[in-house]
């Protein structure tokens, strides 16, 4: 059994990543309606990702016998003014990821909770690798400038994403 705390802190990362869903999700109609569809495809991929990272924290909190408590989900941003900026944001929605997880496993380590330090560790390294590819993306936006047919490339490129 875990405390209420950390079962508390689990839950609100449970929410966090259904946003993640949810703001990827904006982002991959967003595309669609630019008929940008390999970065419309991208972004739908990921948004099933962040509902699998949800389902991992949801059958934890099952599997140690705590609650799950699902709670509202914040409406996400519904429009860009460039085609570039849902990547930008995205590195950064990412970097507060990174910040909330390693958060969540300083406090399984200050309450000695050894089995939520291991189970969160799988995000550590995960999280390492979403910063990295979405970092990857938005240095290919600055290599391409206003070039159409970098764009068309790009466009290519991400939508080959398996
Ligand atoms: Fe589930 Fe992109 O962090």
């Amino acid at each position: 059994m875990i405390s209420e705390k950390m079962a508390a802190a689990l839950n609100d990362q449970m929410n966090r990543e259904l946003y993640s869903s949810y703001l990827y999700l904006a982002m991959a109609a967003y595309y669609e309606e630019k008929s940008l569809k390999g970065f419309a495809a991208w972004m739908s991929k990921q948004s099933l990702e962040e509902y699998e990272h949800a389902m991992k924290f949801y059958h934890y909190i099952i599997h140690v016998d705590a609650r799950v408590k699902l709670t509202a989900i914040d409406e996400p941003q519904f429009d860009w003014d460039s085609i570039e900026k849902p990547f930008a944001d995205a590195l950064e929605h990412e970097k507060f990821i990174t910040k909330s997880i390693n958060d969540l496993a300083d406090l399984a380590v200050e309450e000695k909770d050894h089995a939520t330090n291991i189970f969160l560790q799988w995000f550590v390294n995960e999280q390492v690798e979403e910063v990295s590819s979405v970092q990857d993306i938005v240095d290919k936006f600055s290599l391409i400038g206003d070039s159409k047919n970098g764009l068309f490339w790009l466009d290519r490129e991400l939508g080959a994403r398996q």
